[in-house]
This record gives structure tokens, C-alpha cells and sequence, in this order.
């Protein structure tokens, strides 16, 4: 099999040709994947025909698999692993979550251990006139890093946001339990990429309550200057989803958001998986 990776010329994003993901992967067929993922933070392999199975046993390469708990309601059943996404409403009860991520943020976040990798594969995409919505973009938070002047780097390369799982509104309801499951964390906002040691900002509005050592007012004027940095245009990759598309996204390196662009009878159905992380450093 040989692979070609191709950058998508934007900040973040390659897709890769070559692979088709029914087949098993060794070692040495993983390795240029999780390569392209480490340079870009963004993966796009499309034309995908998967089970939930094979999409489980790719997702397994980047290390192990997280239980959203939203699998619960939309997990896919005898396969936990999967979470979907998507705004199909059955018998009058949703299937998925709708608007996942409508707001720019990276995934787990308010997690001791946020996530690695998300990935999602595209099952439905809303189409509207021949063109497709529902697209997700996603912003390069190491370049956005880089780009900022050495004085504000100087200023908050050791600085700690406090995290909170109840400061982003959610599209379905939470459970007391899930609440209780997710105390807020403090993460650095300036993080070291595990496996590349790259830099990059590690900061959005809503989910980071505030910054250690910084009073409120101060702490949520940073929190915003930063976070509107981060999704600033240049640093901006906008996938457009096709079927079969298979993305998988760095949540170190790249922030991403939902555009909610589409209502039903417009259909999206998204299956995703999440790969544990390590503690932010
Ligand atoms: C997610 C998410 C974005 C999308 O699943 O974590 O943010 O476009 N999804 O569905
Ligand atoms: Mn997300």
C-alpha cells in the first residue's frame, strides 16, 4: 500500500490517499497516518466504507478509546466506543447529539485527562442545492501560538486556566452525575505537544472560567483576546464533509467548531470516537 499525504494548504489538515480502513493496519501502515497527524493536527481520508467495528479498530492505532458519557443515550449499540453525533429525530426522541460543538473549543477539556484524538465519520451530510453543510472548521492553536509577539508569550507561557465542564452550554441535557464526574481542572494554556514537544495555546472562551492567579475581569478579557486569536482566519482549516469522509483532529494542537448551518429535513449523522489523553503539560 503506499500512502500519500497531501496538505490541505490551509493552517491546519492533509488528507491522505491510500488507505482504505476495511483492511487492518500494521505498525508500519500506521506510522505515516499518525505522522501526518502529528505535522498537520488534522487528518481527512475519504471515500471510507466502515463498520463501526473497523472504525473502532483504527481509532484504537492512536491509543485507547474514551466512553463518552453521552454514549449512554447515543452510543451505538454493542458498540459503546461509537458516540453519535447527528440530528435525526426517531419516534420523537433524538438520536445523536444535535449542534455538537458549536463553539469553538478542543475536545475533554474540562477533563483531569482531555482527550487525544476525536475522530468522526461521516454517515449522513446535510445537503442543501447540491451543496453540503454542516461543515467543521478547525483552528492550528501551535501556529497561533507562534504568532504571537515574544511580550505576550513572556506574559502567559506559565499561566493555568481553570476549566469547568458546566461553563459551555450543551445541546442536551446533563445529568447531576455527569456534573459531579468532571469537578473543574486547572491545564496550562500554553501546552507541550506529548509526542512533538510543539507549543501551542490551549485556551476558549466558555470552557476556561478563569486563570490562576488573575482576578475575573482580567482573567475573561485574556481568556477572549486569546481565544479570538487562536480562530483568527489564517488559522483557519474548514472541512467540508462528503460521505465516507473519515477526520481525525489532534486536540492538542487544533481547536474545531460546528458550523449550525442546516436543519432537518436536512440530515447529518456523524459516528465518533475519542482517544484518551495524558495530563496537559
Ligand atoms: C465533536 C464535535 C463537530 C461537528 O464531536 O466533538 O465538536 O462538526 N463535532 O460535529
Ligand atoms: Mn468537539
Amino acid at each position: 500500500m503506499s500512502i500519500d499525504v497531501r496538505p490541505t494548504g490551509a493552517a491546519a489538515g492533509a488528507e491522505i490517499f491510500g488507505v482504505d480502513l476495511t483492511k487492518g493496519l500494521d505498525s508500519a501502515g500506521f506510522a505515516p497516518i499518525q505522522a501526518a497527524l502529528d505535522a498537520y493536527g488534522v487528518i481527512v481520508l475519504r471515500d471510507q466504507k466502515i463498520t463501526p467495528e473497523q472504525q473502532i479498530a483504527f481509532s484504537r492505532h492512536f491509543g485507547e478509546l474514551d466512553v463518552n458519557f453521552n454514549a449512554k443515550r447515543f452510543g451505538v449499540s454493542g458498540s459503546p466506543e461509537i458516540y453519535i453525533i447527528s440530528n435525526i429525530v426517531e419516534n420523537g426522541q433524538p438520536t445523536g447529539t444535535r449542534r455538537a460543538g458549536e463553539t469553538w473549543h478542543t475536545d475533554m477539556s474540562y477533563a483531569k485527562r482531555p482527550a487525544r484524538v476525536t475522530m468522526l465519520y461521516a454517515v449522513e451530510v446535510p445537503v442543501l442545492h447540491g451543496l453540503a453543510l454542516g461543515g467543521t472548521g478547525f483552528a492550528n492553536a501551535a501556529a497561533a501560538w507562534d504568532a504571537l509577539p515574544q511580550s505576550m508569550q513572556d506574559e502567559i507561557r506559565d499561566l493555568k486556566g481553570v476549566f469547568d465542564f458546566r461553563g459551555r452550554k450543551r445541546s442536551s441535557p446533563v445529568s447531576a452525575e455527569d456534573i459531579a464526574q468532571y469537578p473543574p481542572v486547572e491545564h496550562p494554556i500554553v501546552r507541550t505537544h506529548p509526542r512533538t514537544g510543539r507549543k501551542g495555546l490551549y485556551i476558549a472562551r466558555d470552557d476556561c472560567t478563569g486563570i490562576v492567579g488573575k482576578d475575573e475581569p482580567t482573567a475573561l478579557a485574556l481568556i477572549e483576546a486569546l481565544a479570538d486569536h487562536i480562530v483568527r482566519p489564517d488559522f483557519v482549516y474548514q472541512h467540508r464533509w462528503r460521505v465516507g469522509d473519515v477526520v481525525a483532529w489532534d486536540n492538542c494542537t487544533v481547536q474545531h467548531r460546528a458550523v449550525q448551518d442546516y436543519d432537518l429535513p436536512q440530515r447529518r449523522l456523524l459516528w465518533r470516537t475519542t482517544v484518551k489523553g495524558d495530563v496537559p503539560h
